[in-house]
This record gives C-alpha cells, sequence and structure tokens, in this order.
C-alpha cells in the first residue's frame, strides 16, 4: 500500500525517504479526498527541536483541544484589519463595514448548522463554556429543576447545569455509548421536572458520536428540550438543527472556532429567539440597549441583547471564514479523511501490546465517531508516555483527565476513596500520581505518515527503549526533559521591557 513505502525503501537516505513519505502521503490524501488539505493549514512547515537537538516536522494529534489556524482565516483577518473598526453604532465607513461582517458571521454560523433565522437566533460567545453558562442562566432554572446530562460529558457540560438546577446523568455504556434506555428511563421517572437534555454531540475522550436525533426525539416525547454541546462534533460532521416543529429537531446547539480551525477567541450560542426574547440578558451594559431612562430600560433586538459590551469582531469574521471553508470542502470529504486515519490508527493499535485503549478498543465498521482516541502505556504514567511522545517524536498529544474527570475516573475503575486520595494530594500540591489517559485526536490535515511516526516512538515507550531522562515537576505534574529550555529566538516568549526576576510561569 502507498503509505507502507517506509519499510520498503531501505535503500534510501533518511531524508530522500522523509521526503519521499511526504509527497505519497500528499498525493494519498489528494487522492482520496480530491482536496489537498494540508496546504490549507497555517504552520505544518514548522521544526521543533527533539532530545539529541535534530529538528522535527511537528505532528499534532491535539486537535480536540485546538486545531492550528486555517490559512484562508488568517488571510480573510488581513484583509479585514484595514477595515477593523467598532460596530453597530459608527456612522463612519469602516464601522458600517465592519458591522455587517459581523452580523455575516452570525448569519453563517446559522446557515452552517440549517437554523431556520425567522426561529432560531446566534449568539456570538467567546466558546462553548461561555455558550453553555449564558444558556443555563437564561433558562431560568431552579433548584428544583433536573437537566439530565450524561456520565461522559466535559466539565463545561455539566458544571453550569450544577450550578443552577439538579443535575442527573445519563448511563453509558462499556462501548463508550449513552444508553438511551436510561435516558427513557430518568425521562419517565423525573417527568416534567426535567427542563433540559444536554449532552455531548461527540466525547472528548472516545470519540464516541451519541444519536443525537434519536435522544432528541426521545427528549422531546417527554416534554424537554435538548441541547448539543458540539465542541467536538462541529469540526468534524454536518449538523443539522432540524425544523423546530420536528420531534427529532435540536433546541439549543454551541460550538468554538478554536476547534474548528478559527483560534480568536469567538464561540456560538444558537437557540430560539423565544427564550432570548423574554426576561433579562444575563449579561447587562452598553450594546444590549435601545433605550435607558434613570428608570428604566428597553432591551435591543436580538442578538445584541444578550452580546453586551463591544464584541469580538474579528474572531466573529474568522469564524465566518472558517465555516466558508469547512461547507466548501464539504463534510463528506473532512469525514471520509478522519476516518480512514482513525481506522488506520485502530489498526496500528491493535498489533500492539502493551497498550490500553478506553472506550471502544476497536475500529467498529459502520459506527460513526470522530478521531478521538485514549489510551495508556501499561506500567507508564501517563504525563510521561505524553513527554516522550513529545520530546522524541515531536508528537503533540494530551494527557490528563481531559477535563472530564468523573469519566476518566470511570474508565479508570478508580474507587471513591482513591479519588479521595488524589483529591487529597492535589490539595496538598501534590499532582504526581493524578491519574489519567493520554489522547491523539486527529484533524482534517493529518496523515497516515504521522500515525506511522507516532507508533515508532509508541513502540519505543512501550519497549522502554526511549532515549531521554525525564522530570517531573511534583506541583504541576508537568514532564519535561531535563535540560529544556524555551527557544530564545521567539519573539512572543520575549519580556524586554520588564526589569524585575522573571517567573518561568504564572500557571
Ligand atoms: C465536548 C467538549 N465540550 C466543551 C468543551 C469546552 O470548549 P471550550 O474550551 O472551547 O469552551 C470542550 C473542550 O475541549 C469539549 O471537548
Amino acid at each position: 500500500m502507498l503509505l507502507d513505502i517506509e519499510n520498503e525503501c531501505q535503500v534510501l537516505s533518511d531524508d530522500s525517504k522523509e521526503g519521499l513519505i511526504k509527497q505519497c502521503n500528499q498525493y494519498y490524501i489528494t487522492i482520496m479526498t480530491n482536496h489537498n488539505f494540508r496546504k490549507d493549514i497555517a504552520g505544518l512547515n514548522i521544526k521543533v527541536p527533539v532530545i539529541g537537538g535534530a529538528l522535527h516536522d511537528y505532528i499534532n494529534f491535539d486537535n480536540a483541544a485546538s486545531t492550528p489556524p486555517l490559512k484562508c482565516v488568517w488571510e480573510i483577518l488581513e484583509e479585514f484589519k484595514d477595515y477593523y473598526s467598532s460596530v453597530h453604532r459608527g456612522t463612519g465607513y469602516k464601522s458600517i463595514v465592519s458591522t455587517r461582517a459581523y452580523d455575516l458571521a452570525h448569519e453563517k454560523a446559522l446557515q452552517f448548522v440549517d437554523a431556520d433565522p425567522e426561529h432560531f437566533t446566534c449568539i456570538m460567545v467567546r466558546n462553548t463554556t461561555e455558550g453553555i453558562n449564558k444558556l443555563s442562566r437564561r433558562l431560568n432554572l431552579t433548584k428544583d429543576d433536573i437537566v439530565l446530562s450524561s456520565l461522559m460529558e466535559h466539565h463545561s457540560n455539566d458544571l453550569p447545569w450544577r450550578m443552577r438546577a439538579r443535575i442527573e446523568y445519563i448511563e453509558v455504556d462499556n462501548n463508550g455509548q449513552i444508553d438511551l434506555e436510561d435516558l427513557r428511563h430518568k425521562l419517565t421517572k423525573f417527568g416534567r421536572q426535567v427542563k433540559l437534555v444536554a449532552i455531548s454531540g461527540a466525547s472528548n475522550v472516545t470519540g464516541v458520536m451519541p444519536p443525537i436525533r434519536e435522544a432528541a426525539r426521545i427528549a422531546h416525547e417527554h416534554g424537554a428540550q435538548f441541547m448539543v454541546d458540539a465542541a467536538q462534533l462541529a469540526p468534524h460532521r454536518r449538523i443539522r438543527m432540524g425544523k423546530p416543529s420536528r420531534e427529532d429537531a435540536i433546541d439549543y446547539l454551541v460550538f468554538s472556532g478554536h476547534k474548528m480551525y478559527a483560534p480568536f477567541g469567538a464561540g456560538v450560542l444558537i437557540g430560539p429567539k423565544s427564550l432570548f426574547k423574554q426576561g433579562d440578558p444575563d449579561l447587562v451594559g452598553g450594546g444590549s440597549v435601545n433605550y435607558v431612562t434613570l428608570s428604566q430600560v428597553q432591551w435591543a433586538h436580538l442578538p445584541d441583547k444578550e452580546e453586551a459590551g463591544s464584541p469580538n469582531v474579528p474572531g466573529a469574521v474568522a469564524l465566518a471564514s472558517a465555516i466558508d471553508y469547512l461547507r466548501k470542502v464539504g463534510f463528506d470529504k473532512i469525514a471520509a479523511h478522519e476516518k480512514e486515519l482513525t481506522k488506520y490508527a485502530f489498526e496500528k493499535f491493535a498489533k500492539l501490546d502493551g497498550v490500553t485503549l478506553y472506550g471502544p478498543s476497536r475500529w467498529i465498521p459502520g459506527q460513526d465517531r470522530v478521531g478521538v482516541i485514549s489510551f495508556n502505556v501499561d506500567g507508564v504514567y501517563h504525563a510521561v508516555t505524553a513527554a516522550i511522545l513529545s520530546f522524541e517524536g515531536a508528537v503533540a498529544v494530551r494527557n490528563g483527565c481531559f477535563c472530564a474527570h468523573p469519566y476518566i475516573m470511570r474508565l479508570l475503575k478508580i474507587s471513591e476513596d482513591a479519588s479521595k486520595k488524589y483529591r487529597d494530594q492535589i490539595n496538598a500540591g501534590v499532582r504526581s500520581e493524578v491519574p489519567g489517559l493520554v489522547r491523539v485526536s486527529f484533524g482534517i490535515y493529518n496523515t497516515k505518515a504521522e500515525i506511522n511516526t507516532f507508533f515508532k516512538i509508541l513502540k519505543s515507550i512501550v519497549n522502554r527503549t526511549f532515549r531521554g531522562k525525564y522530570l517531573m515537576d511534583e506541583h504541576t505534574g508537568q514532564v519535561r526533559p531535563s535540560g529544556f529550555r524555551f527557544p530564545e529566538k521567539l519573539r512572543f516568549l520575549r519580556n524586554e521591557n520588564h526589569k524585575g526576576p522573571t517567573r518561568r510561569s504564572h500557571r
């Protein structure tokens, strides 16, 4: 097969081999998807140092955290910067242009998910977390109301509900899939007390995609509303809100620009206008009003009512540009490429002993999922595995609990007592034993050759043949090779005007 040339071309020098593999991968992606994703992403030609001083191509398998920017997003912002101005109230030409660009970003976000603009409004927020927090405040919940979320949720789709309502968790089965029977059971048990079912469109721990249409239908049949946390779904699959009259429609949707190649601090909350027309907005101030007297306030029309203060216009323009790109390329191609990578990675994991996978442990034909895989190398602490991948292969992964502590504790079968012990250790400033996993997550531009490199380093960890010596900072839990230094040439890492002692990190 095209991509297994690595073993076939032993006669070539390492440099020629690397060049050939890169070219083949490029052709492979282009042939498979008829689209050269790699040329569209910024920063892919950056080499980073590994142990021994060599420079390696950076491999980003941490897309579930944040994706690198699309070049077209930078280019649009480059063009936009000359027109950037305050929005909505200015009469200057640039202000009028900026206002149109900002409003258009809202329109594009609605179109992106087929949301009927007569029914839905799009509120620009910073990210998914802010969107869910806002929704939790605007739903006017009381502690008697129940929100049904699931056991696999990111904290951002758990803690906001805990603060304002009673939360109950839908069970997750051994394959990491939401248990729809348990959803039905809880909806029946709690009846009209359940105001909302809020689940993620794809797990940031296992990549599993819950059947959101079916879950929406069940929620609506029982009189509850339905929200999807689409932070992990929006970059990978086409989402449709659905006609509001349909049982399987989505009522509320949230997603983040920085996970879909537009890292400029904008995200989106989409929901029915009827909710946000009622009552007072959660954040008030300039921009959110039509008219104010000393005793009265008349709120602005949507979405302005819900976007108090000067908004992040470049962020919205960037998000709109990423949306344009994803729609133009098409989710069929994106999904086909990412599934191919995920299947390939699972095949490689299956051939490697000494690694435990969490969630579905193999590629299941016909089951849709996004390219997120979590694992541990048996007997090696997750932070050490992640550090070796980074400092010996330039492979960026994530380790820890991925802001889903309860789910990770469940996957690792950690008892309440053990969990309490770790909590006490953290409170005492010791993070060197905190349990966790290692996660790889793929984006549109990743390649099978990158997966090969990842497995080469992973094997060296399994076989304990890695090269470096690694030190852990007990307080942060971070693992670095001894002698690690930040590069001095990077201007954004300098602090030349600061006279006092420099702290290594503010964290
Ligand atoms: C499933 C899920 N929901 C919510 C979030 C929070 O997203 P953000 O940090 O953009 O607010 C994340 C982030 O990783 C996530 O994976």
